[in-house]
């Protein structure tokens, strides 16, 4: 039996580039000077197609160097796991999986990310794994793979959520200094998985939707066949009532090693993923004063459904805007991956005083990976970029939206093409908000070689194009590190 997420260029590649000196076609804007890093699932052992998760592949990191005008170099690196050769994770989180979902820059070092109480990994400048990443010790247990940066001070927000605590999710914040100045733990319904979350210059928003920690697949996926039917029963009356202290959740998801045991049963990396649609979980979405506490959160109700990426998020007078890309259902009747329904661009207003939530569709074509100009998080964006998925669920073109004129425009690549999240840098730290550049890769199926392309954000004309020898799969999120000035 095929599975999508193996074929194409989701197949992984077989081994860790290191190129230098790459060709160029047109001109690589000379203010860039960093790299652009992209992140994704790359099993590194054969797979077996019929559990493969694509969220659940060991993960490998891509950087391309740019400076005064030249691609210096392409790298590609695993994340060394403890199984792969790498230091041990974070103290009593999941550490025989790869951090594959996301890779930040973030107060002189390269982070890889991932969530759900696994380890996230910090790399060097060039790609190798360094150490587990918590934030000079000050953070216990695992992190998220989609925090938010503040644009007024530089600290990241995220909230974090772990099937071991119980039914809460944590918001942190980490300053620009690197270590946590915050943290808040907010009751939820149950152990959702909260992929991400939404900040405004007011709020804290909290997406408490209905995919949940299955107990089921997780016991499947880490004990032994003659436990599962115990094993099911233990953790059916735990998950997402009370919390599991460190060491016994350390147990039962593999990070045993560095607890001073060596456990059975491990979370696999590279098969099934063990979280679910639940249809009776009400889905909800809180927001919390900023400088509030965990009492202070208020609740609103919605449809059921699921969201993996805002946008962006803002205030409006007194309501709360939610631009979101919103999938009706994920993980329902698909095993292997996100795309049982089409995802689409929609809005939603809360207004706190009456309890109203308005929802509105801004495009019903689908589409994935949103991003704005980060300079305008919380705040009120005009344009948005997202991806075009087609009728296979391939990502196949850009869009750009303009929610000020209600309009849009397509940027389509060569016939075949798959292509990765874009992500924009202004041309200067006061520009326009759409004037900058658009960096994202562009596998070409008939080469089977990706390039890096530079688009102009306001017409998405090619500004340049970076062509790669080899193929970048398909993966998740990447962000553009610009090199520390100090
Ligand atoms: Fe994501």
């Amino acid at each position: 039996m095929g599975n999508p997420y193996l074929e194409g260029n989701y197949r992984p590649v077989e081994q860790e580039s290191t190129l230098f000196d790459l060709e160029v076609t047109g001109t690589i804007p000379a203010q860039l000077d960093g790299r652009f890093l992209r992140i994704g699932p790359n099993p590194v052992a054969e797979v077996d197609p019929r559990t493969y998760h694509w969220f659940m592949g060991d993960g490998m990191a891509h950087g391309v160097r740019l400076r005064e005008g030249r691609a210096e170099w392409y790298r590609s690196r695993w994340i060394k796991t403890p199984a792969l050769g790498g230091p041990p994770g974070v103290r009593y989180t999941i550490d025989s999986l790869g951090a594959n979902t996301n890779i930040i820059a973030h107060a002189g070092t390269t982070l890889a990310l991932i969530e759900g109480g696994v380890s996230c990994y910090e790399l060097s400048d060039e790609l190798d794994t360094l150490r587990a990443a918590d934030f000079d010790g000050t953070l216990t247990g695992g992190y998220t793979a989609h925090p938010l940066r503040d644009p007024a001070t530089g600290e990241l927000h995220a909230v974090s959520y772990f099937f071991g605590w119980g039914n809460k999710v944590r918001y942190t914040v980490i300053g620009a200094d690197g270590r946590l100045r915050r943290q808040v733990d907010v009751r939820v319904g149950g152990s959702p998985m909260m992929h991400s979350f939404s900040l405004t210059e007011t709020y804290v928003v909290f997406y408490d939707l209905p995919v949940v920690f299955d107990t089921d697949r997780a016991v499947r996926a880490t004990v032994s066949r003659y436990l599962h039917a115990p094993a099911r029963l233990v953790l059916s009356a735990l998950i997402g009532r009370i919390s599991i202290p460190g060491p016994v959740s350390a147990l039962m998801t593999g990070s045993g090693a560095r607890a001073g045991h060596r456990s059975r049963g491990r979370l696999k990396p590279n098969a099934g993923l063990p979280y679910s649609w639940d249809p009776a979980y009400p889905a909800r979405i809180g927001i919390m004063p900023r400088q509030g506490g965990a009492n202070d959160v208020r609740w609103f109700e919605i449809d059921p459904c699921y969201v993996y990426h805002p946008m962006n998020a803002y205030d409006d007078g007194g309501n709360v805007v939610l631009d979101v890309i919103r999938h009706d259902r994920t993980f329902d009747r698909n095993p292997n991956g996100p795309d049982e329904a089409p995802p689409t661009v929609d809005q939603w207003v809360i207004n706190p005083t009456s309890g109203r939530v308005t929802e509105s569709r801004v495009d019903d074509r689908p589409q994935e990976f949103p991003r704005i100009d980060e300079r305008l998080i919380g705040k009120r964006h005009r344009f948005g970029y997202a991806t075009g998925l087609n009728n296979d669920m391939l990502i196949t073109d850009l869009v750009k939206h303009d929610y000020r004129a209600g309009t849009s425009v397509v940027r389509t690549f060569v016939p075949g093409a798959s292509i990765s999240e874009f992500v924009f840098q202004p041309s200067a730290p006061g520009a326009a908000e759409d004037d900058g550049v658009l960096m994202g890769y562009v596998h070409n199926a008939a080469t089977d070689r990706t390039d890096l392309m530079l688009l102009d954000a306001q017409t998405l004309d090619t500004v340049a194009a970076i062509h790669l020898p080899t193929r970048v799969p398909n993966g998740f999120h990447g962000n553009w590190a610009p090199t520390a000035s100090d």
